[in-house]
């Protein structure tokens, strides 16, 4: 009796612990592109990539790149492509971003003159109670999130299963 109340507890513990681990998602920016100068005839492709997903403060994006370098910076100096003094910078051609809070990020290339050419993006990452009044939505928002980054979402399809299983094995 006391022992299964504990398998219980401790299973419940390991349910909430991945639970709380499904919930964040890692983007891949511009998809299978990754993070490149976009074509002249096309130069919004990040901001249109960013507007089709819905981002939260434990979300992360990872930027593929070759030659090319990644920068967060304010509004003014996406606006400018000003690349002086950015408040994160990486070159290493795979960068993982992680937001840790809501607001509004701004991204731009510091590889000369790709930013002005269109390699920027804005993303605006939604406060918790903002993702939960959307509620309506969330089905088909959930739907876009898988379809547009299933690379990031494969891993958890698999780890709830995994849960399960495990679950049921202590059970
Ligand atoms: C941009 O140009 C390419 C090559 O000329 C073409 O295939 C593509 O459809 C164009 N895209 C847009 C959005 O006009
Ligand atoms: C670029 O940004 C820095 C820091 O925000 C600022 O000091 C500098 O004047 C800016 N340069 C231009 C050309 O806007």
């Amino acid at each position: 009796m006391a022992s299964n109340s504990m398998n219980f507890f401790t299973t419940l513990l390991l349910l909430t612990t991945c639970l709380s681990y499904v919930a964040s998602f890692e983007f891949q920016v511009g998809d299978t592109k990754g993070w490149v100068v976009p074509p002249a005839n096309d130069t919004r492709i990040y901001n249109d990539w960013a507007s089709e997903n819905r981002f939260r403060a434990e979300d992360s994006v990872r930027f593929r790149y070759k030659k090319d370098s990644v920068m967060e910076v304010t509004e003014e100096e996406y606006k400018r492509c000003n690349s002086t003094q950015p408040s994160f910078f990486s070159n290493t051609g795979n960068t993982v971003f992680h937001f840790g809070r809501s607001g509004t990020f701004y991204f731009i290339s510091g590889a000369n003159g790709h930013c002005e050419r269109g390699q920027r993006m804005i993303v605006k990452v939604m406060a918790q109670d903002e993702a939960s009044s959307t509620s309506p939505n969330s089905e088909k928002s959930s739907a876009a999130r898988i379809r547009t980054s299933s690379l990031g979402s494969l891993k958890f399809v698999f780890t709830p299963l995994a849960v399960w299983g495990f679950a049921s094995i202590l059970l």
